[in-house]
């Protein structure tokens, strides 16, 4: 099933809830939460409190991506402020397994990103524990980079280990995802469908996020 998350890093902080709720309208099933500490990435957003804050005005999941060093020091933090779905870089993490059992023991799904520069490979030994994994199609840390295609592949070579190794993640994409590449993000078999400056960047969220989910899921139906 295609699902499009909206990015709140491209949203008006002030009027986030606003934002969010029109998202929601326009057929947004996940939102999307970038949690940036400045040593990972280089660029600073929000922590806990703000997760506390979109609980109360969303009923839709939220999914946390955390840009940050030490995740596991913020992991209890954010699911006890209302995360759904947590996700963690194979780059920031020592003990990836680790890890992601500490996001399942607060009943989160899990999720592992890998950035433009990282090869599925190294993911081999984690695939059959987590909920999903995310490509990052742009290099972490602001919104309304340019797609990067040669990450194409990874999400191939994830649908494809999936059918072989019958396991079940999904795949989920970030970056640069816009009217003009969602559709080629579909057909290499990304499902969850990240989406900043092209939900919030210009004009309506909620008309944005209709015309991203149509062209979305026109390409899945010619897909199959
Ligand atoms: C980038 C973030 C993305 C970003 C995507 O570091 O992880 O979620 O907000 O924004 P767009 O869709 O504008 O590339
Ligand atoms: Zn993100």
């Amino acid at each position: 099933m295609i699902e499009l998350a909206p990015s709140i890093l491209s949203a008006d902080f002030a009027r986030l809830g606003e934002q969010v709720r029109a998202a929601g309208e326009g057929g947004a099933s996940v939102i999307h939460v970038d949690i940036m500490d400045g040593h990972f990435v280089p660029n600073l957003t929000i922590g806990p409190p703000v997760v506390k804050s979109l609980r109360k005005v969303t009923e839709l999941p939220l999914d946390c991506h955390l840009m940050i060093e030490d995740p596991d020091e913020f992991i209890p933090a954010f699911a006890d402020a209302g995360a759904d779905w947590i996700s963690v870089h194979q780059e920031a993490v020592r003990h990836l397994n680790r890890t992601l059992h500490l996001i399942k023991s607060h009943d989160c799904l899990a999720g592992v990103v890998i950035n433009p520069a990282t090869p599925v490979e190294t993911l081999s030994e984690v695939l059959d524990i987590v909920d999903y994994v995310l490509v990052m199609s742009v290099n972490p840390g602001f919104g309304a980079q340019k797609f990067i295609p040669s990450t194409l592949h990874k999400m191939r070579q994830l649908a494809e280990i999936r059918s072989q190794r019958g396991l079940h993640y999904r795949i989920e994409v970030d970056g640069g995802v816009a009217l003009d590449t969602i559709a080629d993000v579909v057909r290499a078999g990304a499902e969850i469908l990240v989406a900043g400056n092209a939900v919030f960047g210009n004009g309506d969220p909620s008309k944005n996020t209709q015309a991203l989910l149509k062209v979305a899921t026109e390409a899945a139906m010619l897909k199959v």
